[in-house]
């Protein structure tokens, strides 16, 4: 927990509660124990994607489709949401939960590694999404950035790590050597010649980016 628990409280009970859509797959989730995005960070993403006013948005990490889902609900009509994912059961999964929340025509779900869809994509894209294994993260900014529009944003979950990042000490959870690549990652990116940046601590950590 990287808020107070009286915050963290609050927070929870101030949201407006997830639809009934959003509510099954965030059980799906806990049920399966697939790592999904917390419900603050995925409101978050929401505000962003409607902020920027995205039309065309990229992810790595699909799983079961619940960040994918709220970034697709602030696309328009006639945006587009591309999404990597490598675990063809969560694929599928996603597929179904977006079609019938009527996003399939908005969504391209794709099964294949980020790294070898990145780098055949063409941009620009005004928001990506980074969350998928935590050691790639780098490689994935890495092919992001080109993507992106001037002005375009990159968030990327998890980079406090439930706070361990900040402590820099292993919880059991996060290891200390993924706690050291994190704090390398953040180090990079809050310097990134091309990116202005920062941490919110938000969910598990929440950076976010913007291209110069
Ligand atoms: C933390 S989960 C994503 C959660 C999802 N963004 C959400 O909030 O609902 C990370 C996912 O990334 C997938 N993944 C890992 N490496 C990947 C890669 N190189 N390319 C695409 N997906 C990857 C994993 O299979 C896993 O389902």
């Amino acid at each position: 927990m990287i808020v107070t628990p009286a915050v963290r409280d609050y927070l929870d009970a101030t949201r407006p509660a997830a639809d009934p859509l959003l509510a099954e797959m965030q059980a799906h989730g806990a049920r399966e124990r697939i790592p999904i995005l917390d419900a603050q960070s995925g409101a978050l993403l929401h505000v962003l994607a409607h902020a920027i006013g995205a039309r065309r948005i990229v992810e790595v990490g699909t799983a079961i489709g619940v960040s994918t889902l709220q970034l697709a609900r602030a696309l328009p009509a006639d945006g587009e949401l591309v999404s990597y994912e490598i675990d063809p059961g969560r694929h599928a999964a996603a597929q179904a939960y977006l079609e019938r929340d009527g996003l399939g025509a908005r969504v391209d779900l794709r099964l294949q590694d980020a790294r070898a869809g990145l780098a055949e994509l063409d941009g620009p894209f005004d928001l990506a999404f980074l969350d998928g294994v935590k050691a790639e993260y780098e490689e994935y900014l890495d092919l992001v950035v080109p993507l992106l529009r001037p002005g375009g944003l990159v968030a990327v979950d998890n980079v406090l790590m439930s706070g361990t990042v900040a402590e820099n000490r292993s919880d059991g959870h996060w290891t200390d050597e993924q706690i050291a690549t994190a704090r390398a990652f953040n180090e990079r990116l809050l310097h990134h010649p091309q990116l202005v940046a920062t941490i919110a601590p938000v969910g598990d950590g929440i950076a976010l980016a913007a291209r110069r």
